[in-house]
């Protein structure tokens, strides 16, 4: 039986659509990564009980550290971006969270820029805080490791794996393409297929602006250290009229009730499935529908049939246009501009 409520909440389902498609489903991506790295802070020292964790999230990752913070007997701070909505606010206020939510800002890079500002503020006044850089400290790589246990007894007889996911930090795709590509001795054949919203900085596509909204969660206006780029083969970059197709495909056909990066996912997982018959391809559902109702699912009779859209190869991301992009990464290091901002936040 579970201690807390985190536990449950933290432990994904895995549900096989069709013969080679599967899809990881998370209720909340990043409770599981957050209790672990909690557990780990408390277990070296490096924090002790009633102390304060402080953190930016634009949604999950708040959360996430909440329910840690609650289970460990920690406080939680939280700043938040424009994106966290009433149902989140309330339970983190009820949680004992504290939030701060930056202005509204129709720019999220500008969003993403001031949280990081408004955190070093924070952290000259409470030098005492932890903050927890789920950007750049690898000690969020750790909760991943025993869902990427379970995936391999799971898909045990698949020759090939594919894996598919929004690459926001980094830590969720790479953690699982890590672990489940195990040993260098005898290494897995796992594929790792990371999804991206045009203008994000992190695979070089800032110079591509989406005119509808951005996908939260994934992409980035500025460097993450936590992105692993040598892990990542393949790379998609979808829109989100895109996103939002396969988020309405991917209810009306499966039943699953999943956020935007998740329909993105499911988009590219279905392309990568038609490309390689002989693997399984695994696409990862970070967060269910409901925050996404209003813009997305509700516009389900906008949404193009998914067998109306397919990627654009690209050899290199000055080729990339909307609404669907899609380009071999060949696990190559991350871009000068992007490299070197190592782990420091
Ligand atoms: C909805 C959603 N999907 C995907 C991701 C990407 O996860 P990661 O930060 O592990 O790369 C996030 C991260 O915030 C997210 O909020």
């Amino acid at each position: 039986m579970d201690q807390h409520i985190a536990e449950a909440i933290g432990r994904p389902d895995l549900i096989r659509l069709d013969d080679r498609l599967v899809c990881l489903r998370f209720e909340t991506m990043k409770v599981v990564s957050a209790l672990a790295a909690v557990r780990r802070l408390l277990d070296t020292g490096a924090v002790r009980r009633g102390d304060t964790l402080l953190d930016s999230s634009s949604g999950i990752y708040a959360y996430a550290l909440a329910l840690a913070c609650h289970r460990y007997g920690m406080r939680c701070h939280i700043v938040g971006s424009t994106t966290v909505d009433r149902t989140l606010r309330t339970q983190l206020a009820v949680l004992g969270a504290t939030l701060e939510q930056m202005e509204p800002c129709s720019d999220l890079g500008l969003d993403q820029k001031r949280r990081v500002e408004r955190i070093h503020e924070i952290l000259a006044e409470h030098p005492e805080y932890h903050w927890m850089r789920q950007y750049h400290d690898d000690i969020h790589y750790l909760g991943y490791r025993v869902i990427a246990d379970r995936i391999r007894e799971e898909t045990g007889g698949a020759t090939g794996l594919t894996v598919v996911g929004g690459v926001g930090s980094g830590a969720s795709t790479g953690s699982l393409a890590r672990h489940l590509r195990g040993a260098a001795a005898a290494p897995a054949d796992v594929e790792l297929v990371g999804v991206q919203p045009y203008g994000s900085l992190t695979f070089g596509a800032e110079h591509v602006r989406d005119p509808e909204i951005i996908i939260a969660g994934i992409g980035s206006s500025i460097p993450f250290g936590n992105v692993s780029h040598e892990l990542y083969d393949t790379l998609h970059w979808i829109s989100f009229d895109a996103a939002l197709a396969g988020s309405v495909d991917l209810l009306r056909r499966h039943a699953v009730f999943a956020g935007l990066s998740t329909g993105a996912g499911y988009l590219a997982a279905r392309h990568e499935r038609e490309r390689a018959p002989e693997r399984t391809v695994l696409f990862i559902a970070a967060d269910t529908g409901h925050r996404y109702v209003d813009t997305v699912h509700a516009r389900y009779r906008e949404a193009a049939p998914i067998e109306h859209l397919a990627p654009r190869e690209v050899r290199d991301p000055s080729g990339l246009a909307l609404p669907w992009s899609r380009m071999r990464w060949n696990r190559a290091p991350a871009a000068p501009a992007v490299r070197g901002v190592g782990r420091q936040g």
